[in-house]
């Protein structure tokens, strides 16, 4: 079937449409990028024309099926296990004794949302890492939430089955210990399953839960227009607890974005990185350790590399982008 090429009135119609289902921002030079991932679709729907999709996506009664399919087609999927190494790093090696330490003294369990996981593997690695560093009777207290806009991520990570390309970063006496190989790839041994679940859901909208001592917002900002960008830090900064932290991987430099409602809510860590302030100005960390009876604090595990604040004077996430 030959197709007719997109021009440049169907692309501003598809752009609209796309900001509007996911807060996704389409520069025209996008052009053939989305034309090439309608195209597929559009074949398997027998469809030969630009126009045809459109009014398929958008009128009718089939319109509100084909919804999920156009949002699988439009939005990046890229992703796989132990993505951003040094902030698995940071993960093991900073979080996850604080959290251990935390439980001697308090029954709570980590709580992690990966926020726009696609297709589960960011959620699966916090629980390889967490099974393999907290001891047993802490992980029966581990919830970790995977959340996507896109039905057809979601229902792939539930299945936990993974091709090559997914796994090639995680470190082999991982893969040997969490991971079956099987003609279908890699599926993940049931025990790393059990502590993550998935839901539907889109950034631009508050999650109904929160208490979360670690959202993931990694690889999605950069696909939104400014008031997305903000609207979404918005929404995982409320789902924090005070004290929690937010990681955004290193291609999503939220230090850089103009104020938003929750800007001074948070402070700067190291890039990447930002702590939900228990109240104005007072970070967690002193409180979670007076409360374990350590009185370390926070600058000997950082190492001094943030300010550190005492009694209001934390650099909040918009001093951070003045660094
Ligand atoms: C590149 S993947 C990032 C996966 C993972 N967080 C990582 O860093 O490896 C981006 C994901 O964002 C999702 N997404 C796009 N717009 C969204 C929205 N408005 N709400 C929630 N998820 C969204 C996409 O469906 C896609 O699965």
């Amino acid at each position: 079937m030959t197709l007719t090429p997109m021009s440049m009135t169907e692309f501003d119609r598809f752009a609209r449409l796309i900001e509007a289902c996911c807060g996704i921002h389409m520069p025209p030079d996008k052009l053939a990028l989305l034309s090439n991932r309608l195209r597929r679709r559009m074949s398997l729907l027998g469809l030969d024309a630009f126009e045809a999709y459109y009014r398929r996506v958008t009128a009718g009664p089939g319109a509100s099926a084909e919804l999920p399919h156009f949002i699988n087609a439009v939005t990046t999927h890229e992703t796989y296990f132990f993505r951003h190494e040094s902030m698995w790093r940071q993960f093991t090696g900073e979080l996850i004794p604080r959290w251990a330490r935390r439980l001697t003294c308090s029954p709570a369990g980590p709580r992690i949302w990966s926020a726009a996981s696609s297709s589960g593997e960011e959620a699966y690695t916090a629980a390889i890492l967490l099974l393999e560093h907290l001891p047993d009777a802490a992980l029966r207290r581990v919830d970790i939430l995977g959340s996507d806009i896109c039905a057809s991520m979601l229902a792939k990570a539930k299945a936990a089955v993974y091709d090559d390309y997914a796994v090639s970063r995680v470190p082999k006496p991982l893969l040997d210990r969490w991971f079956a190989p099987s003609s279908a790839g890699f599926r993940l041994h049931d025990a790393a399953r059990a502590p993550v679940r998935f839901r539907l859901h889109d950034l631009r909208d508050n999650l109904d839960e929160g208490g979360f001592d670690l959202v993931l917002l990694c690889n999605v900002l950069m696909y939104f227009d400014m008031p997305t960008k903000i609207r979404a830090i918005d929404v995982a900064v409320e789902a924090l607890a005070p004290g929690g932290h937010l990681y955004v991987g290193n291609v999503d430099p939220i230090h850089t974005l103009p104020r938003s409602s929750s800007a001074a809510a948070m402070e700067y860590v190291r890039p990447g990185v930002y702590q939900k302030l228990l109240q104005s100005g007072v970070i967690g960390e002193k409180v979670a350790f007076a409360q374990a009876g350590d009185e370390r604090g926070v600058d000997a595990e950082f190492g001094g590399e943030r300010l550190v604040a005492t009694g209001g004077a934390a650099a909040s996430l918009t001093d951070a982008g003045r660094r």
